[in-house]
């Protein structure tokens, strides 16, 4: 029989090739199996673990040690301080779309009852953040996987803004039949020509719907810019687009091919690289 401390070591020692955080994934690794927080794991370091919660953790271990995301092992991941449910269907929540959220709100702060629409939403994390930060607005959330769309709806639910956000399956904006204040959309953007670059673990695991477009990773956005017109964004309406770092200048050219006068603005995330794109005043000029 092994304690808590114990098996941390023993679980941290077998992942060690595995993952760049060890340590850690142990550690969520096991508080997931005691259906406690990672702080109530470390108050029972000292505690003897039941021959079946071992077992269970072994198993666990052995998913991350071929390579499984811990988010899709637990079947949860943290964004923007809610806990939204993950599987083989949707991207995982990263990090750095936080800051597109921040973008957004900071965006509509002054914007009363906004109309958002949340494009390739995936878990819904986006639209679902936006809607309980934002009670007043209304969302409509897009994916062309009905399956992403279905742990969507179930994120709304458990976060319960499920009145306020609409989910509609189709491509890019084809499903809006209404202009709304706000387009954001974390779509696809990585290249197939960059798939050997990725983490193993990402192409291995996560949809590559949700992670690939086109040759130079900006097959979906040119569309998506393509479809953009009065009959999706309201005059002063504004879109927020996450890229790859290395894509800012290209989707700059691409909007200013259409909108020669529209403003753009990349904001950098905490690693300091082109994160998001935020394109307003696109009405300005005739071409409209
Ligand atoms: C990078 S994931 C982002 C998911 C989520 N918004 C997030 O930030 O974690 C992109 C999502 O876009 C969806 N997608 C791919 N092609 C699409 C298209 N043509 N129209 C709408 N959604 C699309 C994928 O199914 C996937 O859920």
């Amino acid at each position: 029989m092994k304690t808590v401390r114990e098996a941390l070591q023993w679980g941290a020692a077998r992942l060690q090739h595995a993952s760049t955080t060890p340590r850690l994934d142990a550690e969520v690794l096991l508080a997931d199996v005691l259906g406690v927080s990672r702080a109530g794991l470390i108050a029972r370091l000292h505690d003897t673990l039941a021959r079946d919660a071992f077992k269970a953790f072994q198993g666990r271990i052995a998913r991350r040690e071929r390579g499984e995301p811990v988010a899709y092992i637990v079947g949860r991941k943290a964004f923007y301080g809610r806990d939204f449910l993950v599987d083989a269907r949707v991207l995982i929540p990263r990090p750095e779309t936080e800051l597109l959220v921040e973008r957004a709100l900071a965006r509509l702060a002054d914007v009363p009852a906004p109309r958002i629409a949340d494009i390739g939403t995936g878990s819904g994390c986006i639209a679902v953040t936006l809607a309980a930060e934002r009670p007043d607005a209304h969302l409509i959330a897009t994916d062309v996987s009905e399956g992403a769309l279905a742990v969507a709806r179930a994120n709304a639910e458990r976060h319960g803004v499920a009145d306020r956000v609409d989910f509609r399956r189709g491509s890019l904006l084809e499903p809006l039949d209404a202009p709304v204040h706000l387009i954001v959309a974390n779509l696809p953007y990585v290249g197939t020509d960059e798939m050997e670059i990725l983490a193993p673990d990402v192409a291995t695991y996560e949809p590559h719907v949700a992670l690939f477009a086109g040759p130079d990773g900006l097959a979906l956005i040119r569309d998506l810019l393509a479809q953009v017109s009065p009959a999706v964004l309201l005059p002063g309406g504004a879109l927020l687009l996450e890229i790859g770092y290395a894509q800012g200048e290209a989707v700059a050219r691409l909007v200013r091919e259409r909108w020669p006068h529209a403003q753009v603005v990349l904001h950098r995330d905490l690693a300091g690289l082109d994160r998001v794109v935020e394109i307003s005043d696109l009405w300005l000029t005739a071409e409209a």
